[in-house]
């Protein structure tokens, strides 16, 4: 099998906090898996390794079977990275960003691409105003944007639905659901789990404490008992075989 994600035995400390100690999993092409744990756990710089934008202290990170930090070129052009509280550049307009990002990316032809973009997220109106005037979920909208523009083959989401509202969480669980890429996406929400994603790898303390697919999550439940529950219970290390 392919692997497009891939942590080999990867710590990061910052200072005396160990945010990973010795993290390792694989996410098959063509998949999307969901990263959850509880806050802290590490999550994020999970993500942030990947991305190529954090250097861990050890262990060996691949995205598109290339080392993101020997081969960062190669890999950074096959990722697409929402941030956690990612934040467009303010006093650009939507499209400004847009383009901002397509020359950054060395698209061609992007005026579609951003215009079809503006479309299926339902950001249109707010093409000529400048990102620092819109809500805090149409920047939010924004950012997811500038991550796909380039049509990515990984897609690394730390928390895509944050500040949105239910009806647009599923506008853009819809929208997000439809897209070709391997996705690793980090959420709180269970229900977007069980949505956009087949695999799950649940960390704790910087180190994996379950993975399997959602189907194996639920059949872990106990009658009545909900998947967040069985899901808290295995953070918190009160699961037998966790
Ligand atoms: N730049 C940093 N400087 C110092 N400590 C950091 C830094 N980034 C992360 N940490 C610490 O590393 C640990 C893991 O943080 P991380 O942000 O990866 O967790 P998370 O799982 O994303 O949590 P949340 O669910 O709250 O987003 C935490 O203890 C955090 O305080
Ligand atoms: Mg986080």
């Amino acid at each position: 099998m392919d692997y497009c994600i891939y942590a080999d035995n990867v710590s990061k400390s910052f200072g005396y906090v160990k945010a990973l100690d010795g993290l390792s999993f694989k996410v098959p092409c063509g998949s999307s898996f969901a990263l959850l744990g509880p806050n802290g756990a590490g999550k994020s710089t999970t993500l942030r390794i990947l991305s190529g934008l954090l250097r861990p202290d050890k262990g060996h990170v691949e995205v598109c079977g290339t080392d993101v930090f020997l081969d960062s070129g190669i890999a950074k052009s096959c990722i697409g990275y929402l941030p956690e509280d990612a934040l467009p550049f303010l006093n650009l307009t939507v499209k400004e960003n847009l383009e901002y990002v397509s020359i950054l990316r060395g698209l061609k032809d992007y005026e579609q691409r951003i215009i079809d973009i503006l479309n299926d997220l339902n950001l249109k109106e707010y093409v000529d105003r400048p990102a620092g005037s819109l809500s805090r979920g149409n920047r939010q909208k924004l950012a997811i944007a500038m991550a796909i523009i380039h049509e990515p083959r990984v897609l690394l989401l730390d928390e895509p639905l944050n500040y949105l509202d239910i009806p647009t969480q599923e506008e853009v669980i819809n929208y997000i659901k439809q897209l070709k890429s391997t996705m690793l996406i980090s959420t709180h929400i269970m229900s977007i789990a069980e949505r956009l994603t087949t695999g799950v790898i649940i960390i704790n303390k910087g180190r994996v404490v379950w993975e399997g697919d959602i189907d194996g999550l639920r059949k872990l439940a106990n009658p009545n008992e909900r998947i967040e529950q069985v899901v808290a219970r295995i953070m918190g290390g009160y699961f037998e075989n966790a």
